[in-house]
């Protein structure tokens, strides 16, 4: 992206940088990394989003739920993804690597009422994209559920997957962490976004599990795969980023397997500039997976944030 990145907001920066330093200063004094790496998150949740209310209240009580989550499943998840970011890039995670992120947050909300492509070359090709998407699958993927739905509905598939796909799989933490459970079976990883795609094979290689990794640069809209490809399919925060839902989920059953298992998360209400469609109600969201032919088989309701739930759905041809 070469068009100059808008300043950043006073506010807001001077905000996040009093919040971090504090949660930096106590994850120092508890000797806890991902703590830190936890402020940095949320206080990146606090910038690219117009939170309800006053921002240092509902960052606090964003925070509070973070770290009450992270006390119920435990830091070992967070802290090996993030220790494999290390590995892969010599991005810092510190008050200089948040300033980053920030400003790829501004870069984001400058494409409001962009286009998909728009959106493509500012947000998901930059640099730092797959940093953030990374540092946020460290976060998510065990403190908001989504994982332990994932590898349960995995477990209670009733014929063995074999072909697994995590279509929009960002980071590749995800994939890698499916793969690891669904020994023998291979993967193939979908994404708009060449980076994302190079920082996934970085990731999926330090694990060993790039043999059984096929990564590969489509649109979820049109898949260069034939009909009933995969026994699997993640779908987790993507379908919310297409200006047309319907046409992503219609191509994702189209490569389903007969027997074959979906699994979505969706957002509900969550306007940042990059999701191109706002899902307005968990009706809404149930509506898309039936009027596409698919039927819902379970369903969590998570909040990842005030006033933000995420449907996780695990779905099948009807
Ligand atoms: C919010 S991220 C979610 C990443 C990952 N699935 C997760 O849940 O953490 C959205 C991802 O979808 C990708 N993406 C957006 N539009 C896409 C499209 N039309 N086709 C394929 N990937 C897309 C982006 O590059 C990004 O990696």
């Amino acid at each position: 992206m070469n068009a100059p990145k808008p300043p950043l907001q006073e506010n807001r920066l001077s905000r996040f940088i009093l919040i971090t330093r504090l949660i930096l200063a106590l994850a120092t004094k508890r000797n806890r990394y991902p703590l830190t790496c936890a402020a940095l998150w949320s206080a990146m949740q606090l910038i690219y989003r117009d939170m309800p209310g006053d921002g240092m209240e509902t960052y606090l009580v964003i925070t509070q739920s973070q770290v009450e989550r992270f006390l119920e499943s435990g830091w070992d998840y967070t802290e090996s993804r993030l220790h494999m970011l290390r590995q892969v890039s010599n991005f810092p995670l510190t008050l200089d690597g948040a300033h980053q992120l920030v400003e790829l947050s501004q870069q984001m909300e400058g494409v409001r009422h962009g286009s998909f492509d728009q959106v493509r070359s500012a947000v998901y090709e930059d640099p730092t994209y797959p940093i953030f998407q990374h540092v946020g699958q460290a976060f998510r993927n065990q403190t908001s559920g989504r994982l332990p739905f994932v590898l349960q509905t995995l477990v209670d598939t009733p014929t063995r997957p074999h072909r697994i796909c995590d279509a929009g799989c960002g980071s590749g933490i995800l994939l890698g962490d499916v793969l690891e459970q669904a020994q023998g079976a291979m993967g193939t990883g979908i994404d708009i976004s060449s980076r994302l795609l190079r920082h996934a094979r970085q990731v999926l290689g330090v694990r060993g599990l790039d043999q059984r990794a096929r990564l590969t640069r489509a649109d979820i809209r049109n898949l260069p795969v034939e009909g009933n490809a995969f026994d699997f399919i993640l779908a987790m925060e993507v379908l919310e980023h297409l200006p047309d839902p319907p046409v992503g989920l219609a191509e994702l059953r189209r490569v389903l397997a007969p027997d074959g298992w979906l699994v979505t998360t969706i957002p509900v209400e969550d306007r940042v500039a990059v999701h191109l469609h706002v899902f307005d109600s968990i009706d809404e969201i149930n509506h898309l997976h039936v009027s596409a032919g698919l039927k819902i088989e379970r369903q969590q309701v998570v909040q990842v944030a005030p006033g933000i739930p995420n449907v996780i759905s695990a779905v099948r041809k009807a």
